[in-house]
């Protein structure tokens, strides 16, 4: 069967940044080791007073079909996933669209075009409505550009405000793809939880601490409904393990579990026992609690090992990279993690044609969502493309001053008067508002 997946990657980061361990923790008078080490953020993202979500998807949508000689008539859909929307109804990608049409020949009036959303999950939803169109014939050789894209700011005091960004990931889906094959096979874990929601409202309510329970829960039920339909994932089969990143800190719980799990009944596993015991196996204790005591001396010690650790720097670590210098950006955040493992590897010089990745994506309310890519030829061309790195060096450093007059620019209950801290140049703006309310937008040269 032909292969299907992602042919393109780029990405687009607010042009403003907040340090957050000297700027951010200075004056909410916290260590900045919280930042550095506890959560695994050096900084936030955010978007200028002229940006927005639609500007950030449009800016990496125009990049990356420009880049690929691409005009509207190719693309036959066009997701947008965002949990930042300002609209119930007219979905950001007919902006989006409507942004391209103005620099590019042609128009998009024949692509289907709609909004994802279920939190930081729905951008890998979307890449899999694109797989599922492609897969079913319905695409007449067109591709697919889903957008991830997300304003991810809290209210002003709530703990999550140290996990705030702004990004967009612009994807391109097609059939024979150049830089990764999706699997067939996809593993969901998903309940109807309260850890993460906006009921019509701007800013998120958050229980912090049980959203990371949440995520932890879904994600390892997620890797085994994987696993009953792919068979069991061991440590060699993967090269990286990019998983939605709202902090590093998160990634770092994650991948622990992760490794125990994968570990379980194996020669690891027994290697492992000299050092620091089996794993705990629940009908050898009396109670519950007993049990997960146990759990967790184990997982204390297993950080320790060197096993674990040289593990984790392989696989895991190259993947939060993006994410340390950028925040949360909600839906894209599992994308940047890719864009992180990728640029790794391309770092490396890494043979890694044929390899595969294991993409753990996650949105509160919530769902957890598995599957395994295959690393195709195009992959290091695409990815020596990316200016991420460029664009992460020349974002404006905000002072926390101007840190709050952003957050009010862009708080929809405000009305506030701020001028911009950067210019547009070569990229779309938001330019005021029409007569029904409506965002308008210019290409400024
Ligand atoms: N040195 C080293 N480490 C330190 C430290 C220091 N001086 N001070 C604190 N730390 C560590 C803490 O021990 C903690 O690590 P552990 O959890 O491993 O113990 C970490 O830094 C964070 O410290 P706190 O727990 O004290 O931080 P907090 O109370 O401010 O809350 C948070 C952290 C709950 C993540 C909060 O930022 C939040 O609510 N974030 C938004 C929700 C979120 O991101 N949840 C993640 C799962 S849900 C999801 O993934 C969807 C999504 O995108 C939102």
């Amino acid at each position: 069967m032909t292969a299907v997946g992602i042919d393109a990657i780029e990405i687009w980061s607010g042009n403003l940044k907040l340090d957050l361990p000297e700027t951010f923790a200075s004056v909410k008078g916290e260590d900045p080791d919280k930042y550095r080490k506890g959560l695994g953020l050096e900084a936030s993202s955010f978007p200028d007073v002229y940006e927005d979500i639609v500007t950030m998807g449009a800016n990496a949508s125009k990049r990356l079909m420009e880049r690929r000689g691409l005009e509207p008539g190719d693309i036959g859909r066009i997701d947008v996933a965002t949990e930042s929307a300002f609209d119930h109804s007219k979905p950001v990608s007919t902006y989006i669209a409507g942004c391209l049409e103005q620099v590019f020949e042609g128009d998009f009036r024949h692509a289907n075009k709609g909004e994802r959303k279920f939190a930081c999950v729905s951008g890998t939803q979307a890449i899999d409505d694109a797989y599922n169109w492609i897969r079913a014939g319905r695409n007449r050789d067109r591709a697919a550009l889903v957008v991830a894209t997300d304003t991810a700011l809290y209210e002003r005091g709530d703990p999550g405000e140290a996990t705030q960004g702004a990004g967009a990931v612009a994807m391109l889906i097609d059939e024979n793809p150049d830089v990764l094959a999706l699997s067939d096979e996809q593993g969901f874990g998903s309940m109807d939880e309260t850890d993460f929601l906006k009921p019509n409202q701007q800013f998120p309510s958050v229980d912090g601490k049980r959203s990371i329970q949440v995520y932890l829960s879904r994600m390892r039920e997620a890797l085994e409904d994987y696993e009953s339909v792919a068979g069991r994932v061991y440590e060699e089969d993967f090269a990286y393990a990019p998983f939605h990143t709202p902090f590093p800190g998160m990634v770092r719980k994650a991948g622990l579990l992760a490794y125990r799990h994968i570990t379980r009944d194996t020669e690891i596993e027994d290697q492992l026992a000299e050092e620091i015991g089996r794993q705990p196996r629940e009908d050898e204790y009396d109670s519950r609690e007993e049990y997960e005591e146990a759990i967790r001396e184990y997982m204390d010690a297993l950080k320790g090992t060197e096993r674990y650790r040289s593990w984790y720097a392989d696989v895991i670590e190259p993947t939060l990279t993006i994410s340390s210098q950028v925040g949360n950006w909600y839906t894209g955040s599992v994308h940047i993690a890719r864009a992180s493992a990728l640029m790794a590897a391309a770092d490396a010089d890494r043979d890694f044609e044929g390899e595969h990745l294991l993409i753990a994506s996650y949105g509160s309310g919530a769902q957890a969502e598995i599957h395994a890519e295959t690393v195709q030829s195009g992959w290091k061309e695409e990815v020596e493309a990316l200016d991420i790195d460029q664009q992460l060096e020349n974002r404006y450093d905000l002072t926390f001053e101007e840190y709050e007059q952003i957050h009010n620019v862009h708080d929809f209950d405000k009305d506030v008067e701020v001028d911009a801290f950067t210019q547009p140049d070569g990229e779309f703006a938001f330019t005021g508002w029409g007569r029904m309310n409506e965002r308008k937008y210019e290409y400024v040269e």
